[in-house]
């Protein structure tokens, strides 16, 4: 028995040890990529347009591509993590309020942090998405004019600082800036045109992507478009169930006739066994 239990310990110890030793050399890699600087990328403008129209065109993209969802609804910001594990990391507060973003930032800084995930010092941003490198040049020039006029409110979040986790988790993969996977110098794409087509289906469904894969199309072959439009506005299925999309209500709740006809069409041409009525 005794026996037993010095080996138990040796092989605990070992495995401790080898994970402290992991970790000291998966620490400064993550680091590195987390300090990484991006200030020599070009960044392209795009026209700003003034009124309230813009604006409120703005502010359902601000909706729909999920800043509220991490910024909170009046984007004061939010503390993401604050424990020992993930650190301490501020969604920023993106008003011109105390503490916020705006009053500082140029329409370029707008740009790069939203297309580029780069802040204006050139540092990455963590945890924003790399799908926003998609977006069209009228939809990104409307979210900026929203941004620019939304009410400031004051905030006073703590200084980011990240846990043992985040370089180590960023080190092995599992966690990479999106300044890091966008090709930044990359042509933009043409510009979408808005409508109840395939094409802007496929432009919106970059949103989906980043938690769905193609598989979601065979999922669909079953289903009307009434019941694809309830599962993702409602987060309702067929069967009458709730189902994990009523946590995004806030979010692709407000999407509108024309997004959602579109992204039906786009999801239903990638169904080989069903093609778009
Ligand atoms: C998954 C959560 C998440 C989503 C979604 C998200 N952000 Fe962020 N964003 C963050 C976090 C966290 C930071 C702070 C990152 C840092 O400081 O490294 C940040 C940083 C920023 C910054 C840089 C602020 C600075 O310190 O200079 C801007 C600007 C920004 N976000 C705008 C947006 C906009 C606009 C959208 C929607 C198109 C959006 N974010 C969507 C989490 C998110
Ligand atoms: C933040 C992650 C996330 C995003 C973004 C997202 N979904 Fe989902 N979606 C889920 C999850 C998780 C489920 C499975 C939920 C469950 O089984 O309870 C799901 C399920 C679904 C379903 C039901 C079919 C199934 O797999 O059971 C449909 C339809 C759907 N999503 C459509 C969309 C569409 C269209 C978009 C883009 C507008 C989208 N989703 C964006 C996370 C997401």
């Amino acid at each position: 028995m005794r026996k037993i239990m010095k080996w138990i310990g040796i092989v605990l110890g070992s495995l401790i040890g080898l994970a402290l030793l992991a970790g000291l050399v998966l620490y400064p890699i993550g680091l590195e990529k987390l300090t990484r600087s991006y200030s020599d990328i070009p960044i392209e403008t795009v026209d700003i347009p003034t009124g309230p129209a813009a604006a409120a065109r703005g502010r359902h993209i601000a909706i729909v591509w999920e800043c509220t969802k991490c910024h909170s609804e009046n984007l004061s910001g939010k503390l993401f993590s604050d424990d020992l594990i993930m650190g301490t990391i501020p969604a920023a507060n993106l008003t011109s309020g105390k503490g916020g973003v705006a009053a500082s930032y140029t329409d370029v800084d707008w740009v790069r942090a939203i297309r580029h995930g780069v802040k204006p010092n050139g540092q990455v941003e963590i945890y924003m998405y790399d799908y926003y490198s998609t977006m069209s040049d009228r939809d990104l020039g409307d979210l900026i004019a929203y941004l620019q006029q939304i009410p400031p409110v004051d905030s006073n979040y703590p200084a980011m600082q990240f846990g043992p986790i985040v370089p180590i988790a960023t080190a092995v993969g599992l966690l990479t800036p999106a300044a890091e996977l966008i090709d930044h110098s990359a042509p933009r794409p043409t510009e979408p045109v808005p409508g109840a087509t395939v094409e802007y289906g496929k432009y919106l469904s970059a949103i989906c992507f980043h938690c769905h894969s193609p598989n979601l199309a065979s999922k669909l072959e079953k289903w009307k478009q009434d019941d694809f439009v309830n599962a993702v506005r409602a987060g309702v299925l067929p069967d009458g169930k709730k189902f994990g999309h009523a946590k995004f209500l806030k979010t692709f709740g407000e999407m509108n006739d024309t997004e959602l006809t579109a992204l039906w069409l786009y999801w239903q041409s990638l169904s080989p066994a069903k093609p778009p009525k």
